[in-house]
């Protein structure tokens, strides 16, 4: 699977179509989407109807990250938008098992965020239920935050515990990442990157991404 993730999330929706075409044809197989209600986090993004819109007119597979207060209800928007992986914060789900169910039961991917200061701990009771962990190396929120660099470290430790579970779960992690990052977070266990500001800001977008596939020493098999 490719590694990269880009997120929309710091382009304008003017430029969407035209950043996203340079994209297609090029080894991209995700496209993260930020989802923010204001209440979870202090920002509004976008909703389900945007997922549909990409959906309908790209080949790309959607990554849902929702960075939403009460996750269920957002969580079946997103499935009939034709989203194929949704995550949703475990700082947002006291019992995040009916969350889980509800995507896993309409055969999406079902993945659990965790933010920057809270415990790995917090993952533990949901270890054996969920296919991935996404791991957050900047407070949510924003696009264009440093990357914190005590991240390297908690990727490390989530994944001796991931392989301790003898369950497949990819670890992903998203947050002012660039390639430097990626290669130091990939020694330590992760398996994707969601990429926002380096990727879409960048002056040639084809150029960078093939950039970042070769500083990752990653291609197609
Ligand atoms: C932050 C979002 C990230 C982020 C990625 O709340 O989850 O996906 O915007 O973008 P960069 O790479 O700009 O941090
Ligand atoms: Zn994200």
């Amino acid at each position: 699977m490719n590694p990269v993730f880009p997120s929309i999330l710091s382009t304008s929706f003017f430029d969407l179509e035209a950043k996203l075409c340079q994209f297609e044809g090029r080894d991209v197989e995700f496209i993260h989407l930020d989802v923010m209600d204001g209440h979870f986090v202090d920002t509004i993004s976008f909703g389900p109807s945007l997922a549909r819109s990409i959906k309908d007119r790209f080949p790309f597979r959607l990554d849902a990250h929702l960075m939403v207060s009460n996750p269920e209800k957002a969580i079946p928007h997103f499935i009939r938008a034709g989203v194929d992986w949704i995550s949703f914060h475990a700082e947002a789900a006291a019992d995040a098992s009916v969350p889980l169910r509800m995507i896993q039961e309409s055969g999406r991917r079902a993945g659990l965020v965790l933010n920057p200061d809270t415990p790995l701990d917090r993952l533990r009771p949901w270890m054996h239920a969920v296919d991935y962990i996404l791991l957050m190396s900047v407070f949510p929120g924003y696009g264009g935050q440093a990357f914190i660099p005590g991240t390297v470290e908690r990727a490390a430790e989530l994944r001796k515990e991931i392989d301790g579970t003898g369950r497949p779960c990819l670890l992903q992690v998203d947050g002012g990442i660039n390639p430097d990052h990626a290669v130091r977070l990939r020694e330590a266990g992760a398996d994707l990157f969601v990429v926002g500001t380096y990727l879409f800001n960048a002056e040639d977008i084809p150029e960078t991404l093939t950039r970042f596939y070769n500083t990752l020493q990653w291609r197609r098999l």
